[in-house]
């Protein structure tokens, strides 16, 4: 194995160290293995998947973010968008579901692009491909 050094926000260990010792990760590597095999999982669903999907996007950002920069990802991506929802957590957060259907392809530059975005705390894409029409 490799090690490696990661820069994390005080309050982001916080919640790694209290997730530890509420589900028994052995320790830090342990947990930080299994959320890295998620995320690459769950990334390379996405970029394998062809064709004509329906996803839902979840984002969560902090209130007092530049609302501007994540609107005009959304705006610039508005064939794809078919709605969204807006709401609040714990005051200090928006959460936006955001519903997309599309080309797999655009969807996945849309990912990318709010990945890319530091304001945006947390991103969690829910895919659905649709059975084919069954053939006449
Ligand atoms: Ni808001």
């Amino acid at each position: 194995m490799t090690i490696i050094s990661v820069s994390v926000p005080e309050k982001l260990l916080e919640h790694v160290e209290n997730s530890i010792r509420e589900q028994g990760f052995a320790n830090r590597s342990e947990i930080i293995r299994q959320a890295l095999r998620a995320f690459i999982t769950e990334t390379r669903s996405l970029r394998e998947i062809k064709g004509e999907i329906a996803a839902s996007i979840t984002i969560i950002y902090e209130r007092g973010a530049k609302k501007g920069q994540i609107s005009e990802i959304q705006h610039s991506f508005g064939d794809i968008i078919s709605t969204f929802l807006h709401a609040h957590v714990e005051e200090d957060y928006c959460i936006e579901v955001i519903v997309v259907k599309g080309e797999a392809t655009s969807i996945r530059k849309l990912v990318e692009a709010f990945r890319s975005n530091k304001q945006i705390n947390q991103i969690k894409v829910s895919i659905l491909k649709p059975p084919k029409s069954p053939s006449p």
